[in-house]
């Protein structure tokens, strides 16, 4: 059966001082209270290998928030799947909004970052959702079908089942406006049913589809309590060793 993943997302906060000190702080709040889920936490690139060390590595996973579209060579500022790999780092968010938006990431430079975390042994975090525009036109179906099919649909099955999808509406992204469990509820069974179409049910039903978008202590739980949300992409309440675990424990 999938798995249920809390996910943070620092984004571009702390130093590597505190960002180490947040690592182990969740760290030990976990081994003080044992998770449900598997816990990940997804830092800039420059925290990576120190807090491979800083966590219990049994509890907490370790992510990047990008990684290159190419392998190697004259890519001056760019940090390759494999460097990320070498940290020890077990997965990479790709496809966030704030990539698309800020920095341009189309779906065929997805499907290159994709092909090769998965080359190199990282768990795609893969990020879709619709603007609010698209939402207010009835068309999030369609936007994030979109996305999956463009940068996703060319995995073999097998490649596929790496993949976890994370729906982001872009419109509850750091606004303080969460979807509500049944519209959340409504579009993850529409991205289930657009991977069972492609891969077979089995292959949908173990795929781990989480939601991100202002989620807190306070609405991951009703959240997470629908059957086709298996967790969260938290952003600002990732930053706060408490409120994450607050998240961490609605499983
Ligand atoms: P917030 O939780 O701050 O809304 O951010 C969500 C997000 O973008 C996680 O990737």
């Amino acid at each position: 059966m999938r798995q249920n993943i809390v996910a943070g997302n620092w984004k571009m906060n702390n130093t590597l001082e505190e960002g180490i000190k947040l690592a182990k702080e969740v760290s030990a709040l976990l081994e003080a209270n044992k998770p449900n889920c598997k816990v990940v936490l997804g830092t800039p690139f420059i925290h990576l290998a120190e807090a491979v060390k800083a966590v219990n590595t049994d509890l907490v996973g370790i992510s990047a928030q990008d990684c290159a579209d190419k392998e190697s060579g004259a890519y001056t500022g760019e940090t390759s799947a494999a460097m990320i790999k070498s940290t020890g780092a077990e997965y990479v968010i790709l496809g966030h909004s704030e990539r698309r938006t800020y920095y341009g990431e189309t779906n065929a430079i997805l499907k290159d970052k994709t092909d090769l975390a998965l080359a190199n042994g990282l768990t795609p975090i893969f990020c879709i959702g619709e603007v609010l525009e698209e939402r207010e036109a009835n068309k999030q179906n369609e936007v994030c079908k979109t996305q999956i099919e463009e940068a996703l649909f060319h995995l073999s099955a097998d490649e596929f089942s790496k993949i976890v999808i994370a729906y982001e509406p872009v419109w509850a992204i750091g606004t303080g406006k969460v979807a509500t469990p049944e519209q959340a509820q409504e579009i993850h069974a529409y991205i289930r049913s657009v991977i069972a179409d492609k891969y077979g049910a089995e292959v949908a039903d173990n795929t781990s589809i989480l939601y991100g978008g202002s989620c807190k202590p306070s609405n991951a739980k009703e959240l997470f309590a629908n059957p086709d949300v298996d967790g969260g992409l938290i952003g600002g309440a990732s930053l706060n060793a408490e409120d994450f675990n607050g998240i961490i424990s609605a499983f």
